[in-house]
């Protein structure tokens, strides 16, 4: 999959990008991705990417043209592009794991990072989502964006260690994970399920099943 971030800040994504799965993922070739500093397509001479807001009010908003330079000088134009361009935004549609599949199954994905105010309502016309990661007020649309691409390419195929493990994972069936346990068998007084370590394969499939929804039910009510 191809990642582009448009962002006034390139480099908030070089941490989460450069660790973990998500590196692994890029070192493998499974992911591919770009930040790209709108500030670079700036016609003004100060190059100059915001400016006050018509109408009066704090803040400043993020004008629309170097954004649109620099989502047409490095995806083409609309018709060549074929994956999503993604607007990150409090006011967009809420992330959800399903989002995250479905997401998962483009070939390309552009993130547009707004920042300060925001941008101007102009640049709604260049995405065909807006995403929300939450109903509260982040400083840009960065760690948003870090947030879906890190729960999209985990779900890439041959991302994760085990193919499994992200089908087991809370959320993916409509349920939180059973709880896991590892080494010791006795830690603090408590001890692992005896099922868990009968090797009975069945019984162990059942128990999950139980403790998902139990988890569910104690946790999570609205999502049964
Ligand atoms: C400080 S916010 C602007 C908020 C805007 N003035 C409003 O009230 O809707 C700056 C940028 O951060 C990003 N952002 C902030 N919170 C977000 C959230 N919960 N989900 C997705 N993006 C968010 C968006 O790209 C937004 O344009």
């Amino acid at each position: 999959m191809e990642i582009f971030a448009f962002t006034l800040f390139p480099e908030m994504f070089e941490g989460p990008l450069n660790a973990s799965i998500l590196k692994r993922a890029r070192d493998k070739g499974a992911v591919r991705f770009e930040a790209v500093d709108f500030r670079a397509y700036s016609s003004t001479k100060h190059m100059n990417v915001d400016d006050s807001p018509f109408g009066g009010g704090a803040g400043m908003v993020l004008k629309p043209e170097p954004i649109y330079a620099a989502v047409e000088a490095v995806l083409g134009s609309r018709s060549d592009y074929k994956g999503k361009i993604i607007l990150t935004s409090p006011q967009g549609k809420l992330f959800t794991q399903s989002m995250a599949k479905t997401l998962a199954s483009e070939s390309a994905l552009s993130f547009i990072c707004g920042h300060y105010e925001g941008f101007d309502e102009r640049i709604r016309n260049l995405a065909d989502e807006e995403i929300s990661i939450g109903d509260y007020i982040l400083t840009g649309g960065e760690m948003p964006a870090m947030v879906i691409i890190d729960a999209v390419c985990r779900l890439l195929p041959g991302v994760l260690g085990e193919e499994s493990s992200a089908l087991s994972d809370s959320f993916s069936d409509g349920l939180l994970e059973y709880p896991q346990y590892t080494r010791p068998e006795v830690f603090l007084d408590k001890r692992v399920p005896d099922v868990l370590l009968s090797g009975h394969h069945e019984n162990i499939k059942k128990w999950r099943q139980e403790k998902a929804l139990e988890q569910t039910k104690l946790k999570r009510e609205d999502l049964l």
